[in-house]
């Protein structure tokens, strides 16, 4: 695994915009994970270019198949599941964790699902690499809050990511953002709408924020908060203006 290109770097853009913050690394993976890192792996991951960007005709998965993007899928029951359900679309995941990314691998096997390609490093380089209007859809569900004032800043949702997710979007993609933290929830409204490329899908419903979207199952992070006895979460939803 030190091998990898995406790994060995630290998570940082050269610009000094921002760095990962989170968790890398955590148990020790069994000897199965790491046979999956090393054998199966290599054959899913994406290593950015070289020189930055990838053509459009280069860009990971098959040509002419839509592409969805996860970014930080921890488990990846719900990119699992989407990717067995739409076998004719291409899926992209982030994801940094050695431990998320093994228990990924594993399902990847287990239920020998193709159209997923896995990409182990800060997802904001991703998005710096994606050409322009190359993803159709992204899910960003339940980030890491980082709740303290100070730590704020770390969020994923940022004005410099928002403008990257902005330009990698098709007109009329869609944004997908689940918290069960209400000030992420209302911070990332705010930065959604000041950056004004996005529309929030609103329905007359009261509390419509919080009703999940279609054919939602709860994520790993879901059922860890209600099970902690946080038992709203909020999702929005944008399309790309
Ligand atoms: C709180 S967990 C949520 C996991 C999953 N989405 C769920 O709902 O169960 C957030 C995940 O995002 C990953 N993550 C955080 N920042 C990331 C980044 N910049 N690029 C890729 N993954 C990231 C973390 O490693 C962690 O596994």
């Amino acid at each position: 695994m030190s091998r990898n290109p995406n790994t060995q770097k630290k998570p940082h853009d050269k610009s000094g915009h921002r760095a990962f913050f989170g968790r890398v690394a955590g148990k020790r993976l069994h000897r199965g994970q790491q046979l999956l890192f090393e054998e199966l792996l290599p054959e899913l991951e994406i290593i950015l270019p070289e020189n930055g960007r990838f053509e459009t005709k280069r860009i990971p998965g098959r040509r002419g198949h839509e592409k969805i993007l996860e970014i930080g899928y921890g488990g990846g029951e719900h990119l699992a599941r989407l990717a067995m359900e739409n076998p004719e679309t291409d899926f992209i995941g982030c994801e940094v964790f050695t431990g998320g990314i093994g228990k990924m691998l594993q399902k990847i096997k287990t239920h020998d699902i193709g159209n997923i390609s896995l990409f182990t490093s800060d997802a904001y380089r991703l998005l710096k690499a994606l050409p322009d209007a190359s993803i159709a859809k992204c899910h960003l569900l339940y980030p890491d809050p980082w709740p303290k004032t100070r730590h704020n800043k770390r969020r994923f949702v940022s004005p410099t990511t928002l403008e990257e997710l902005a330009r990698v979007m098709t007109g009329g993609g869609r944004f997908y953002f689940a918290t069960d933290i209400e000030d992420y929830a209302n911070w990332t409204l705010a930065h959604m709408l000041r950056q004004n490329q996005f529309e929030w899908q609103v329905s007359a419903r009261p509390g419509f924020w919080h009703v999940p979207f279609a054919g939602w199952q709860p994520t790993r992070y879901e059922i860890k908060a209600r099970r902690q006895g946080r038992n709203r979460s909020f999702y929005l939803s944008f399309v790309r203006v």
